[in-house]
């Protein structure tokens, strides 16, 4: 059961729907009259874009992409590996980035330039978490859901080792999980 390895539920489901709730409410407010186009970074953010654009009452239009970090060791020069580029030309276009989680920054930043380098008429950033203590490229998201402190979190879209994603909550997950040897490098890998 993946009940059993959660230590403890951070965000219950309800808690969860209420501030998804709260932020589409303020991108309704500031994107008022307009066109963003959102952009859901996968895979982590899937569960998250998909519960926030549907409390979205405005005309928008959506796209993805997916990249992974480097392995460790290159990971500190910033390096991100584009899997799936978007489909949109987002010259001109208010971009909104949503992702799971701003832990070291590095994605983001990484992404947030490769964005800006496209000529949108504006970038934000949507997070639904915020790890504040992990960071180590300057990062601030404009709409987030909640800081949390520097545990390893799944469900809702986050995993560890591609599981946990489908978890309709938010948990701490129990440290022997990924302590167990052969489970270790998907914490240390890419
Ligand atoms: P970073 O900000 O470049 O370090 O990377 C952020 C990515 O690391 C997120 O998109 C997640 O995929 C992953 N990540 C960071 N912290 C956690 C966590 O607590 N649980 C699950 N994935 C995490
Ligand atoms: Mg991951």
């Amino acid at each position: 059961m993946m009940r059993e390895d959660i230590k403890q539920v951070l965000f219950s489901e309800s808690q969860l729907a209420a501030r998804v709730r709260e932020l589409a409410a303020d991108i309704n407010r500031d994107y008022a009259g307009r066109v963003p186009l959102i952009i859901s970074i996968l895979k982590g953010s899937f569960v998250f874009a998909a519960d926030l654009v549907r409390c979205i009452d405005i005309e928008c239009s959506i796209d993805f992409i997916a990249c992974s970090s480097y392995a460790k060791s290159t990971e500190t020069s910033g390096a991100v590996k584009i899997i799936k580029d978007l489909d949109t030309d987002i010259s001109g276009r208010e971009v909104i980035i949503v992702e799971d989680i701003l832990d070291s920054g590095v994605t983001l930043n990484y992404i947030i330039n490769l964005m800006g380098a496209k000529n949108p008429a504006s970038i934000k950033l949507c997070v639904l978490l915020d790890k504040p203590a992990r960071r180590r490229v300057p990062v601030a998201a404009d709409y987030r859901g909640f800081e949390i402190s520097d545990d390893f979190v799944v469900g809702y879209g986050l995993d560890f080792d591609e599981k946990y994603r489908n978890l309709p909550y938010i948990g701490v997950l129990r440290p022997h999980v990924y302590e167990r040897p052969e489970r270790r490098r998907a914490l240390d890998g890419p």
